[in-house]
C-alpha cells in the first residue's frame, strides 16, 4: 500500500495506492508520491506518466483530515509545502503527465490532478475543493491552478462553496478534457500516452514546459501566500470544528 509504479514500454503509471482510506495523502503517502516523480524525471525509458487512483471509488480523496486535524502552525506549513512540492515536480517534470481521475478527485486531489498537463475522467469522476468546510483553504495550490484552469468565476465559486462537480460538468468547464466509462479510462489514457511517447522527447519536454509559460506570472508568489494562509488557520477554531466534524461523522458548526 502507498505509491504503485508500473511501466508500459515508454509509458509509467503512478497509483495512489491507498483505497480504503481512497487514496487520501498522508505525509509518508505524499512523500512517497514526490520521490515516484523525482525518480521518473530523468529517466528516459520513460517519455510520459499517468497518475491515478487505486479501487474503482476515487483518485485522491485529499490530504489526509485525520492527519491534518493535529497539526500546529509549523507543521501545516511543511503539510503545505511538501503538497506544493509534488505538484511542482509534476509540472516540472520533463515528461508530459495525463492524470485518469476514476473517482473522488477532492481538496489536494483535484490540485495534484491540476498541476498534471492533461486531466482525462470516469464517469463517476467528482472534482471539489471542500476545504472552506473544514475551516482551512485549499492548501496545496487550488488556489493558484484552478482559476488558470477554469478562469476565476468558476473557480470562485468552486473554492467559496466547496460544491461537488461531476464529471458531466467538468467537462462542460474544461476542467477535463474527456469523459470515458470507468472501465475504459486507463486504456484511453494509455493510448493517449503512448502517442505522447512516439514523439521528439526533446520537443515533447520543450512543449510542456513552454505551455506552463503561457501565463505570465509564476504560481510561486501566490503559492507563498496560499501556504502562509492555509497554516494560519491551524489551531483556529473553525479548522479545529471543521476536521473534528468529519472525524465524527457529523455536521460543522462555524462560529466565525
Ligand atoms: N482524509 C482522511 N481520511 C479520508 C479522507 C480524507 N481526505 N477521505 C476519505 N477518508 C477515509 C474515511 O475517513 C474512511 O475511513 P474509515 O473507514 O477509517 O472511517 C474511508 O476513507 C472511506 O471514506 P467514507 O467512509 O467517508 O466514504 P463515503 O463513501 O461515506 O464518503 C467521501 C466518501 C465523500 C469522499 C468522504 O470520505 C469525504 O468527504 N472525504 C473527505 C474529502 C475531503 O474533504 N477532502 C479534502 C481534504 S482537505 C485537503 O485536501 C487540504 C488541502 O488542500 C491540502
Amino acid at each position: 500500500m502507498g505509491i504503485d509504479l508500473k511501466q508500459h514500454g515508454a509509458v509509467a503509471i503512478v497509483t495512489v495506492n491507498q483505497p480504503d482510506k481512497l487514496n487520501a495523502l498522508n505525509t509518508k503517502r505524499a512523500e512517497a508520491l514526490l520521490e515516484t516523480f523525482l525518480k521518473i524525471g530523468p529517466d528516459r525509458s520513460i517519455r510520459a506518466v499517468i497518475m491515478t487512483g487505486a479501487g474503482d471509488r476515487a483518485f485522491i480523496a485529499g490530504a489526509d483530515i485525520k492527519q491534518m486535524a493535529n497539526l500546529d502552525r509549523a507543521g501545516a506549513t511543511a503539510f503545505a509545502r511538501l503538497g506544493h512540492s509534488v505538484a511542482r515536480a509534476i509540472e516540472t517534470i520533463p515528461q508530459p503527465v495525463i492524470a485518469a481521475v476514476n473517482g473522488f478527485a477532492l481538496g489536494g486531489g483535484c490540485e495534484l490532478s491540476l498541476a498534471c498537463d492533461i486531466r482525462l475522467a470516469a464517469t463517476n469522476a467528482v472534482f471539489a475543493q471542500p476545504e472552506v468546510g473544514l475551516g482551512i483553504p485549499p492548501g496545496w495550490g487550488g488556489t493558484q491552478r484552478l482559476p488558470r484552469v477554469v478562469g476565476p468565476g468558476l473557480a470562485a465559486e468552486m473554492i467559496l462553496t466547496g460544491r461537488r462537480v461531476k464529471a458531466d460538468e467538468a467537462l462542460r468547464i474544461g476542467l477535463v478534457n474527456a469523459v470515458h466509462e470507468p472501465d475504459q479510462l486507463l486504456d484511453t489514457a494509455l493510448a493517449m500516452a503512448q502517442q505522447i511517447a512516439k514523439n521528439s522527447p526533446q520537443a515533447v519536454s520543450a512543449s510542456k514546459r513552454l505551455i506552463g509559460l503561457a501565463f505570465a506570472g509564476h504560481p510561486a508568489a501566490g503559492l507563498s501566500s496560499e501556504a502562509h494562509a492555509f497554516a494560519a488557520q491551524f489551531g483556529g477554531a473553525d479548522q479545529r470544528e471543521g476536521m473534528a466534524a468529519f472525524i465524527e461523522k457529523r455536521p460543522a458548526e462555524f462560529a466565525g
